[in-house]
């Protein structure tokens, strides 16, 4: 199924964040606004790492205080059928951001319009332009799928960060977090026909960032959104350097969502096999990205037919590369205005 325009439009991508924010999340929102080659026209909230009424919060105040006005939505507040789960404090804090000791005030509202309506106006505004970046569970864009069935040919692309084929799960041995957390809104997305790139653990989980790095950025910048960064992540690499000890050694985490804008913007530094996925709604794999890899069987198995569309799927990726990419955006001049003091 061909996209309305595979052309690439001059200047930069405009790209839809769909998020939960979250600590990775919001270290991916900075990425991209800090990026030059990233437009961000909206950031559409859902369920996930917080409530969706934190996750909206969370990415009102982020962009509020990196200086930047940008349509916020709400969205989903639970999966599509399996009931919903407390958030993971224990990773990202209560507030998604590794409980920051105090916020400043917020100005700017909420867009009243649903995530869904959000993606599918803006599509529909722009058709074959738009690039959506998923780093949550994929409700939102399921249920756009259902306003708009036509999205997949009125969106340029999507971006997911989510699943995994090689490398074990974080929720279960097989089911990676988003995946997990709605699987039937996920088996939608992929079998919906969009032109879909899969970033998940097997790439995520080669790229480890040390926290010195948030720390160099927030003494680059000296600027509340990175004092707001550094303080997150110093809570989220807590988690990840308790659970595994070669993260512990840098004292450090993984960039999961950050890792979906990389390739958007460096598609070169990752290794990537097409093939179909499904994922497993129920039972004991729930929330598996299942790939088929041998697509010359005629299986015995229903569901793995031609019908089923084609995803990219990362497998590799060159973490030095992704890391320097990283530093190297986040230490560039994207913030306006700087403070003479820590707030944090
Ligand atoms: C994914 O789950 C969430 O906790 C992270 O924000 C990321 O999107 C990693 O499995
Ligand atoms: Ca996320």
């Amino acid at each position: 199924m061909k996209n309305l325009a595979d052309m690439s439009t001059p200047g930069p991508t405009p790209v839809i964040y769909d998020t939960d924010p979250g600590v990775d999340d919001a270290m991916a929102l900075y990425y991209a606004l800090a990026h030059p080659a990233i437009d961000v026209l909206g950031i559409t909230t859902t369920f996930g790492n917080v409530t969706v009424k934190q996750a909206a919060l969370n990415a009102l105040y982020l962009t509020e205080i990196a200086g930047r006005r940008i349509p916020v939505t709400e969205g989903v507040a639970t999966p599509w059928v399996k009931p919903g789960e407390a958030p993971p404090g224990h990773i990202h804090g209560d507030d998604g951001l590794g409980n920051l000791p105090a916020r400043q005030p917020v100005a700017s509202r909420l867009d009243p319009r649903s995530s869904a309506q959000f993606i599918v106006d803006m599509a529909r505004s722009r058709p074959g332009e738009i690039t959506l970046v998923a780093v949550g569970p994929l409700g939102n864009l399921s249920l756009a799928l259902k306003l708009e069935p036509e999205l997949p040919r009125l969106l340029r692309e999507v971006i997911l960060m989510g699943g995994t084929v090689l490398e074990p799960g974080n929720v279960s041995p097989v089911a990676e977090a988003n995946i997990w957390n709605d699987p039937h809104a996920a088996d939608k997305v992929f079998t919906a026909g969009f032109k879909l790139t899969m970033v998940g653990l097997d790439v995520t989980h080669r790229v480890i960032l040390p926290l010195s790095l948030f720390a160099a950025i927030a003494e680059r910048h000296r600027h509340p959104a990175t004092d707001v960064l550094h303080h997150a992540v110093g809570f989220y690499a807590n988690f990840y350097s308790s659970l595994y000890p070669h993260v512990a050694q840098i004292h450090g985490c993984f960039g999961h969502d950050v890792l979906a804008f990389i390739y958007l913007t460096h598609p070169g530094l990752f290794k990537i096999e097409v093939g179909r996925v499904r994922v497993a709604t129920e039972g004991l794999a729930q929330g598996q990205t299942m790939m088929n890899r041998k697509d010359f069987i005629d299986f015995a198995q229903k569901g793995w037919g031609q019908d089923v569309p084609l995803t990219q799927v990362c497998l590799q990726v060159d973490a030095p590369a992704c890391r320097a990419v990283l530093e190297e955006t986040l230490m560039a001049d994207w913030l306006r205005g700087s403070r003479p003091a820590r707030v944090l």
